[in-house]
């Protein structure tokens, strides 16, 4: 194992994802446990460009395993993506004493983190934290897993209340452009329709879906839409098939961000442990400009430039699936 590294700063960055506390107990167990003293960077590139930086110990991280959020906070910079913005990072990690870098978040924290490792040359790996599961060279992503039991369990509780009113309810769901959220919680929450960005589905197709409901009497149907939906979002498409039939007693729920709060699965800590403890043992073996994922269950270190150019594609196979099951 490398010795050049001595000291590791680890942040969180971008939109929070159930699960990176237990990401960030990870990585500063391990660095403890391989001789490492490890800093924590607030707020995320803000608090790298300002020196809000704190030494953590293998203590501070206790009980924080089942808590949502971040302790270390999060934060969007702007000033992160200007190069006197990343010269001002750099001059705080330096009087830091800082040598390596962890990234958790998503692929605007790891753009960010490229840049900076060409202009710097700090070693440094990123870990997916996003409940949006959107970024290549990783399965799953922290947070995913959890954020999809709680839309599951919002629509659960969305078809009660739909049966007794004999109501359509159109429940949107986050993933910014992906519908991996919206695919998955409408398999398991049985949805009538499930709109996605990665499927061609056009409005005729989903009121042809909808519009045998007339016939059947079937008022009562619950369709999960993709807030990156091409066809429009949960309100737009309650109003366009208002507009088309009078029959629909139509509701519209937007699940919003109560998708990234709550204590993470088993699932999302087991995987947050697992990658923290990759992401200092890869920095510590030399691996440099990567991200750590998980690939038919096996760590895996994917180079951000191919992490970057590339999509985490729907697997087309749940797509049918979903489609024969709706019927
Ligand atoms: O990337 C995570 C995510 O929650 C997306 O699903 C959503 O589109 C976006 O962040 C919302 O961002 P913000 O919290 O900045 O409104």
């Amino acid at each position: 194992m490398s010795t050049t590294i001595t000291k590791i700063g680890v942040f969180t960055s971008g939109g929070d994802a159930p699960g990176m506390n237990a990401a960030i107990r990870a990585v500063v167990r391990a660095s403890i446990y391989y001789k490492k003293e490890v800093f924590g960077i607030m707020r995320g590139y803000e608090g790298m460009i300002e020196g809000d930086i704190v030494k953590l110990g293998a203590r501070s991280v206790g009980n924080i395993l089942q808590r949502g959020g971040t302790i270390l906070k999060s934060a969007r910079s702007q000033e992160f993506r200007t190069p006197e913005g990343r010269k001002k990072a750099f001059d705080q990690l330096k009087k830091h004493g800082i040598d390596a870098l962890i990234a958790i978040g998503g692929d605007g924290s790891f753009t960010g983190l490229h840049h900076f490792f060409n202009e710097y040359g700090l070693p440094s790996v990123c870990i997916p934290g996003t409940i949006d599961n959107d970024i290549p060279g990783t399965d799953y992503t922290i947070g995913y897993d959890t954020a999809t039991n709680t839309a599951v369990e919002a629509i659960d509780k969305i078809r009660d209340t739909a049966l007794s009113h004999n109501r359509l309810f159109f429940v949107e769901v986050m993933g910014r452009n992906s519908g991996y959220i919206a695919i998955n919680s409408g398999i398991a929450g049985g949805a009538g329709a499930i709109i996605i960005p990665e499927d061609h589905m056009t409005f005729e197709e989903l009121y042809a879906i909808l519009k045998p409901g007339e016939e059947t009497a079937k008022k009562s149907n619950v369709v999960v839409v993709a807030e990156g939906s091409k066809i429009g979002g949960a309100l737009d498409l309650a109003r366009k098939v208002t507009e088309r039939s009078s029959y629909f007693d139509i509701k519209v729920t937007i699940l919003g961000h109560l998708q990234r709060g709550g204590s993470p699965t088993y699932f999302d800590r087991v995987l947050a442990s697992k990658l923290g403890v990759a992401a200092v043992e890869g920095l510590l073996n030399g691996k440099q400009d990567v991200m750590v994922g998980i690939l038919d269950n096996k760590i895996s270190f994917t180079p951000f430039e191919t992490v970057r150019s590339g999509i985490h594609a729907i697997n087309e196979e749940d797509l049918r699936i979903a489609k024969i099951l709706s019927i």
